[in-house]
């Protein structure tokens, strides 16, 4: 599946300088350190690919949800581990705009890589405003815009969108590699495809369950969202965390399931014929399996159960294709990520299996289970609501608004 979009490879970068935007929103810890570098280390072969060529690098991002300056989200701590990471210097710059940008830029020797601060502390940014943009294209002094935010294409802001007024604007390399690798998984992968759908709620990801009813052999659900599919069937599921607004939803969901598959379509939406409960939630917490139709009314279904893992993981031994998201459980709590780890060791493990992960927390799961950062897996997707939207078949308006591949 070829990219519709120019990337880098696709124009004459050689000694310019050039302005890339990454997502290096990265998690924090309690002490606002950096948690999780995935962003970061997915965002060199783009860079290096421009240190070869001899560009100077201008690299912008935003972290968090600032309202105006707040020093916990500056990027500098992220220009410190991007130096090691890369092993070179990297340049920070406590502005984004301004005459102090302009002239460091201007100064910078040809091959530097410079980091501007938050794009967020800035309220344009959000609201996609056409000045702001200009003048970060203006300042970095740059020839060509970089898109190689994968996390973020799917914001119409100043820093994805606007700014493409004013530079020729490209994709970089982790942008055509999330693209072309969850669109084949999509559109054409090798079969069957199994899609495991779970995490906290259905109203979150209608869109992409309606895409998996259309282009999946099998949809497995587990975690909260099991539990709102099951009260639909009519199972009582006592105090575990549901929704019960879905009811229209799930019957448009099962129609169109009907439709592809007849009466065969709990074979196609698999839910869990047990799961695993505890009267609390806490690090105390303790897992009892219980079949579905056993819960009482003071415990809550925190993870998928034992017979429902093993009848998962034979399903998943035959499949071409795993693309997953949202966690099985409570993944939080080790004891109620067992149906989330069994999956990830599955994947891990078969690898004849193209396994794509999506969605922040589970990406966020499979690397603090995978010893090999996420290696194990086909892919593990830098984006959250970005994979989301792109697996259920949005059109993204920070890949749009790219230029072409040329006829
Ligand atoms: P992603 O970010 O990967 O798209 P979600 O945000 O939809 O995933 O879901 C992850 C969240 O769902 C986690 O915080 C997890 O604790 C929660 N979750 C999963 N299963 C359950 C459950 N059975 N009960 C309560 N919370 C659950
Ligand atoms: C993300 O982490 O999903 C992206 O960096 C976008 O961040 P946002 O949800 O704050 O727009
Ligand atoms: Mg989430």
């Amino acid at each position: 599946m070829s990219f519709y979009k120019q990337t880098i490879r696709d124009v004459p970068l050689d000694g310019k300088t050039v302005l890339v935007r990454a997502d290096y929103n990265v998690p924090l810890d309690e002490d606002n350190h950096i948690s999780d570098d995935l962003r970061i280390r997915a965002s060199l072969p783009t860079l290096e690919y421009l240190i070869k060529r001899g560009c100077k690098i201008v690299i912008i991002s935003h972290l968090g949800r600032p309202e105006g300056r707040d020093a916990a989200l500056s990027l500098q701590q992220v220009s410190e581990r991007l130096a090691v990471l890369l092993g070179r210097n990297v340049d920070f710059i406590d502005q984004t705009i301004g005459d102090k940008v302009r002239q460091l830029v201007k100064r910078a020797p040809s091959s530097s890589i410079i980091l501007l601060e938050n794009l967020r502390y800035y309220a344009e940014e959000e609201a996609n405003n056409t000045d702001f943009a200009k003048q970060i294209a203006e300042d970095s002094g740059a020839r060509y815009f970089i898109q190689d935010g994968f996390g973020v294409v799917h914001r119409a802001h100043a820093s994805t969108d606007a700014i493409t007024a004013y530079l020729p604007s490209v994709a970089g390399l982790l942008l055509e590699t999330e693209y072309t690798r969850i669109t084949e998984a999509m559109e054409r992968p090798k079969r069957p495809l199994i899609a495991v759908m779970g995490g906290a709620k259905v109203s979150d990801k209608i869109g992409i369950i309606e895409r998996f009813v259309e282009v999946a052999d099998t949809i497995i659900i587990g975690g909260a969202m099991a539990n709102t599919f099951l009260a639909y069937k009519g199972f009582s599921l006592g105090a575990s965390k549901l929704e019960t607004d879905q009811n229209d939803t799930i019957k448009a969901i099962y129609a169109a399931a009907e439709k592809k598959v007849g009466h065969k379509v709990d074979e196609f939406i698999v839910l869990p014929t047990d799961v695993a409960v505890s009267t609390s939630i806490s690090h105390l917490s303790r897992r009892k399996n219980v079949p579905i139709n056993d819960v009482d009314n003071d415990e809550i279904a925190l993870d998928i159960g034992d017979a429902t893992i093993e009848t998962m993981t034979k399903l998943i031994a035959d499949a071409g294709t795993v693309v997953w998201n949202g966690t099985l459980g409570y993944a939080e709590l080790s004891e109620f990520a067992h149906g989330s780890a069994r999956l990830s060791l599955s994947l891990a493990v078969q690898s004849a299996t193209t396994s794509i992960i999506g969605g922040g927390d589970t990406a966020d799961f499979v690397l603090k289970w995978d010893a090999q950062e996420g290696r194990s897996f086909t892919h593990v997707s830098t984006g959250g609501g970005a994979s989301l939207e792109l697996m259920a078949g949005k059109k993204l308006p920070g890949i749009e608004c790219l230029l072409d591949v040329r006829k």
